[in-house]
């Protein structure tokens, strides 16, 4: 049957009222059918299994980065050039040769080597928001959530704390410029001119000698490469801002989620602050109950899936994020049980050879970062109403005002 000539349940996953609670829509759409939907730019599949067996061959399938920069058309500007060049805008050979180069840096083991980077990048931003002794504060926690990626992403290359408010509304900029609105063009550019100025800078100050720490780091192993000819200046200053693309919004609203389920589980939030192992087994189960990633395939040759014909030129959308809130695939998804034991585990960093390369970066700021703040943000409270950010894309809350006592003053150990 073509898809195409389906009758299939409608997901308008660009509507705010979507955006704001997309899990009865998607229970609805797996109930007319089992695991596809419609929506306004694609179809949608709604089932775990179909994500995870149709992700495992990658080659009837093309990102979906050209499509979106000529759809804006702004091939050959800055930003569609950034867009098209990306790692994850390039394909086959190029791809790999950039994942390759990367990949000694984003191991378990390198990972874990940034767990005390993590903790005293956390502890610096707690002691600024958070002050001991404080008594009750309140703020917007995404804004705090925001800079600690950031903030851990310029100590890993060595730039300066103080770059971080320009990266930032920079990386507010090209969060959204997926959404398809050529109004945001300007912006775009700018954001990723002062990204490439940024870039620029610090490689021109490394390679003149001027280091903020004397050990070796990622930027030190990335000029390796274009030294030893494995990539050129431009593919250097493309990936420098790559990643801090990849792992802005994904990290800031991830985190952000988790404090916005911690304030319904207070028990178990008092507990991450007694261990980064129990905080592991909170975060997985957070990946698993609420995740921000919806990614997106362009279909390159025709082919079929469960009796169901797709044609060159459909668009996929595969939600990572709700994938595990299928029952289908996990007993009991509704309930938040940091105990549970994972089997049919999160997709929130996507699967095959374009899996996400900074999920143990990520997995491991979190962790550290969930410790440290559960012991500093007592018994957060929400203040406000939130606000929900476009589900297509990188998804998640837009403001999350809290409430909280602030922790007392450390014990000085006796003399
Ligand atoms: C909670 C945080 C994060 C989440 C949920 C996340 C999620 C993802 C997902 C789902 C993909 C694959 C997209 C696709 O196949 O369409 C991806 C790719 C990628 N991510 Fe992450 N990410 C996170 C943090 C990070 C961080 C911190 C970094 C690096 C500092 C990073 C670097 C990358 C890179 C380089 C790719 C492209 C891989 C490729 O195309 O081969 N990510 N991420």
């Amino acid at each position: 049957m073509e898809a195409a000539e389906l009758e299939l349940p409608f997901l308008a996953m660009d509507d705010a009222a979507f955006c704001a609670d997309p899990l009865p829509h998607f229970a609805a759409a797996r109930a007319a059918h089992p695991w596809l939907a419609r929506s306004p730019d694609g179809y949608v599949i709604t089932d775990y299994f179909a994500i995870r067996e149709l992700m495992r061959d990658e080659s009837k399938f093309a990102m979906p980065h050209r499509s979106i920069v000529s759809a804006m058309e702004a091939e050959g500007t800055p930003w569609g050039e950034f867009i098209v060049t990306s790692i994850q805008g390039q394909t086959d050979d190029v791809h790999k040769r950039l994942r390759d180069i990367l990949q000694p840096a984003f191991t378990p083991r390198a990972a874990n080597r940034q767990r005390a980077l993590m903790a005293r990048v956390i502890a610096r931003l707690l002691d600024q928001w958070a002050p001991r002794g404080a008594g009750t504060l309140s703020f917007d926690f995404e804004e705090f959530a925001a800079s600690f990626p950031i903030t851990v992403f310029c100590e890993m290359i060595g730039a300066s704390p103080d770059v971080v408010p320009g990266i930032r509304s920079s990386m507010e900029a090209i969060g959204v410029g997926f959404s398809m609105n050529r109004a945001l063009l300007p912006r775009l550019q700018e954001a990723i001119g002062l990204m490439q100025r940024f870039a620029d800078t610090l490689v021109a100050a490394r390679r003149a000698g001027e280091r903020r720490h004397p050990e070796p780091d990622l930027l030190d192993e990335l000029i390796a490469s274009v030294d030893s000819g494995k990539m050129a200046d431009s593919e250097l200053n493309n990936l420098l801002i790559f990643l801090f693309v990849a792992g802005y919004d994904t990290s800031k609203n991830v985190l952000t989620l988790i404090m916005y389920r911690m304030t319904e589980e207070p028990e178990v939030y008092a507990r991450c602050a007694e261990s980064v192992e129990y905080c592991r087994k909170v975060v997985e189960e957070a990946f698993r109950y609420l995740n921000p990633v919806t990614s997106a395939r362009a279909v390159t040759q025709d082919f079929t899936y469960r009796d169901v014909n797709f044609a060159t030129g459909d668009f996929l959308f595969l939600p990572f994020s709700m994938a595990t809130r299928d029952p289908r695939a996990v007993e009991d998804p509704e309930s938040f049980d940091p105990e549970r034991k994972q089997t049919n585990t999160h997709l929130s960093f996507g699967l095959g050879p374009r899996i996400c390369l900074g999920r143990y970066i990520a997995l491991a700021q979190l962790e550290e970062g969930l410790r440290l703040i559960a012991q500093r943000i007592l018994n957060p409270r929400m203040a406000g109403p939130v606000g929900w950010r476009a589900f297509p894309g990188t998804w998640g809350l837009k403001g999350l005002p809290i409430e909280f006592d602030a922790a007392e003053q450390e014990v000085q150990a006796a003399e």
